[in-house]
């Protein structure tokens, strides 16, 4: 795995996760037991392109972004030492937020899939989606479903443009995928994501914490990603409430996360036919709010 030379995951935490905490022996076998070619063709949208964004950056100090194998099998083990207080913890606050209870669920930017389990796990009868632009990362995240024995289906697909039917989804989430995208992106798949939804649907939506990346520039040097800047100097909630989503909210969790939800309303101007479509019904969450304070603006 090639890293840039002059960030801090380069200089302090590279060292440390790939000499000491990763199993780099395990890792190779589990890279030389997939037929990349295969695979990858397999499940590769021949109608997709790739938007000029994410070729030609470089995520997490790895070299050549999510389109290789490396960056494939790599990415669940760093990223479990870089979510404080731990991976787990931070996930589950985005499943015990979700304010529906949801019978189709679509996971935009699902990587390997950690969130997009956790969500099939959360609601077994529902259909679960994950869709994400690297064919790579969606081949280890079947991996994982299949191992888990977990009936999702991954795609590859734009999260700005997803080509699924409008009013068809009850849930759309999104972990970790809006400090990787220019804002302007961003702010299409919220549209894309509010074109989704049933009336009454959510969004969910868990990242980088806006407001404490913009008190602690050093917390955006970390990987050097090429848009984490912008995406501190901006608002998920703004975002959400521009495209029209109703009881926006965020919640800081766990001071360098946030979680965003916002629910579709029923609209005058709207294209779609309230009546044409399913109630979606409520969870009533039992959240210990304790570690997810409202995020300050
Ligand atoms: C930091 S990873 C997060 C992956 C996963 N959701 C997680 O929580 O671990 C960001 C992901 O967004 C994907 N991505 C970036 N832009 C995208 C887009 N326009 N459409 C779909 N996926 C995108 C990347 O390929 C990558 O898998």
């Amino acid at each position: 795995m090639s890293v840039r030379q002059d960030t801090i995951f380069k200089q302090f935490l590279a060292p440390l996760v790939e000499n000491i905490l990763i199993d780099r022996e395990a890792l190779k076998q589990f890279q030389q037991s997939i037929n990349w070619e295969k695979e990858t063709t397999r499940i590769t949208n021949p109608r997709l392109t790739y938007p000029d964004y994410y070729q030609s950056q470089d995520f997490h100090g790895i070299k050549g972004g999510y389109l290789n194998p490396e960056a494939a099998v790599y990415y669940d083990s760093i990223t479990q030492y870089v979510l404080p207080p731990s991976e787990p913890i931070v996930r589950q606050g985005l499943i015990e937020r979700i304010r529906v209870k949801p019978r189709k669920i679509l996971d935009l930017g699902c990587g390997t899939g950690s969130t997009t389990l956790l969500l099939k796990q959360a609601f077994p009868s529902a259909e679960v989606i994950g869709v994400d632009l690297s064919p790579y990362l969606l081949v280890v995240a079947e991996v994982k479903a299949k191992k888990a024995e977990l009936d999702i289906k991954f795609k590859q697909a734009n999260a700005e443009t997803t080509g699924f039917d409008e009013a068809s989804f009850d849930l759309v989430s999104a972990s970790f995928l809006f400090h990787e995208t220019p804002p302007e992106i961003a702010q299409t798949i919220v549209k894309e994501s509010f074109r989704l939804l049933r009336v009454g649907g959510e969004m969910i939506v868990l990242d980088a914490n806006q407001h404490t990346l913009r008190q602690t520039e050093w917390l955006t040097e970390i990987f050097e990603e090429p848009y984490t800047k912008a995406y501190a100097a901006a608002s998920v909630d703004a975002w959400m409430t521009k495209a029209e989503f109703a009881k926006v909210q965020t919640d800081q969790w766990w001071w360098v996360h946030q979680i965003s939800q916002g629910i579709k309303p029923i609209l005058n101007n709207t294209s779609t036919s309230v009546n044409s479509q399913t109630q979606v019904s409520y969870n009533n969450p039992t959240f210990d709010h304790s570690a997810g304070l409202p995020a300050p603006a």
